[in-house]
This record gives structure tokens, sequence and C-alpha cells, in this order.
């Protein structure tokens, strides 16, 4: 076991669904926000319907600037574990990656990160203390779990899953990093 995955890793099951949870380096995670503060006055993209600024009309794939390397290995060494914990495994890469900056009163809706040609592995790490909730749900919304993520939290699960970011009520900004992970063969271990 290493210093960026513990005991705490976990798969949790909503309905016939499930997100993992995990934990990244304090560190590292404060490390990659400093490096990408500088940038947040270029975010400025709005997606769905909701209060929210990401980086994606910057970049769209954030993880893949050079500061931010380090915190990639720790999310493909996360995505490896929540493939052990689901017994699923897949060839792929991070295909898709942004900042979420939430400032006070900005939330997210509820949505899925589904597509019509590709199939994802999704996560967020977060890169501030004290963020506002994050609410999964099963398809039919009669099963939710709520999660209050930390510094350095993670989470990852099916891009079918239901989600959505509880509204920041707080006056300091909530930052997180979120990807897909692109499925692209199906492989088995023996
Ligand atoms: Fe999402």
């Amino acid at each position: 076991m290493t210093s960026d995955q513990t005991e705490e890793d976990k798969l949790y099951n909503i309905a016939q669904t499930n997100f993992y949870k995990g934990s990244i380096d304090q560190d590292v995670c404060n490390e990659a926000l400093k490096n990408v503060e500088p940038l947040f006055d270029k975010f400025n993209a709005r997606t769905w319907n909701c209060a929210l600024r990401t980086s994606t009309d910057y970049n769209e794939n954030i993880i893949n600037i050079a500061p931010l390397f380090h915190l990639k290995s720790l999310l493909l060494k996360h995505v490896t574990s929540y493939m052990f914990k689901t017994n699923e495994f897949y060839d792929g890469y991070i295909c898709h990656s942004w900042i979420n900056v939430y400032e006070k009163n900005f939330y997210q809706e509820m949505h899925t990160h589904e597509d019509p040609i590709n199939s994802y592995i999704c996560g967020v790490v977060y890169l501030t203390a004290d963020n506002s909730e994050i609410h999964f749900a099963d398809p039919l919304h009669t099963g939710h779990v709520y999660h209050k993520p930390e510094l350095g939290d993670i989470v990852i699960f099916k891009d079918t899953l239901h989600h959505r970011v509880v509204e920041n009520d707080k006056d300091t900004l909530r930052v997180s990093l979120a990807f897909n992970y692109v499925k692209k063969k199906n492989w088995q271990i023996i």
C-alpha cells in the first residue's frame, strides 16, 4: 500500500451502481491548485444550465499540463484500484479533464457523463478543503448518497451515475478537477 492509497479506499453502493472513494496526498493537491490558480481568469466556460466556471474553453485535457503530471499519475493509480474493486478492467486513458471553480452560490445540476459513442470511468479530485457536498443518485432517484469531500478526496464512478454539486455557501472557492477515462478495450485478469 502506498501513501496515496489508504485503508479507506472503498466502494459504496447506490441501488445497482456504485462509487469509489479514495484519497490523494494533500501536498500534491495543494501543488496542483497553486499551479492552476493563475489560470482561473481564463476559465470562463459554462457547462449545462448551472452556475459554474470550468477550464474546458482553455484546454480540453488540463491534466496534461506539465505541472499536473504528478497528480495525473496518482489519478491513474486510483482508476486502477477502482478496476480491482469493481473487477472490471479496461485499457484506456484520460481523454477529458477540467477544473471546476465554484464561487459563492455556484452549484452544478444533476447530470451524467454518458456519451453516445464512448464509455467512461469518471472521477473528481478535490483541490480545496471544506467543500459543499456531491450528491449521487440512482437513475430513478430512489437511492441517494451525499458525500462532503475533503482536500485530496477522489471519487470515481460509472458514466451513468447521476450526480450534482450542492451550492457552495462559503465565501471561499470550491475547486475540483474532474476527468473522464475512456474505456478502449476490456481485458481480464486470469
Ligand atoms: Fe459530473
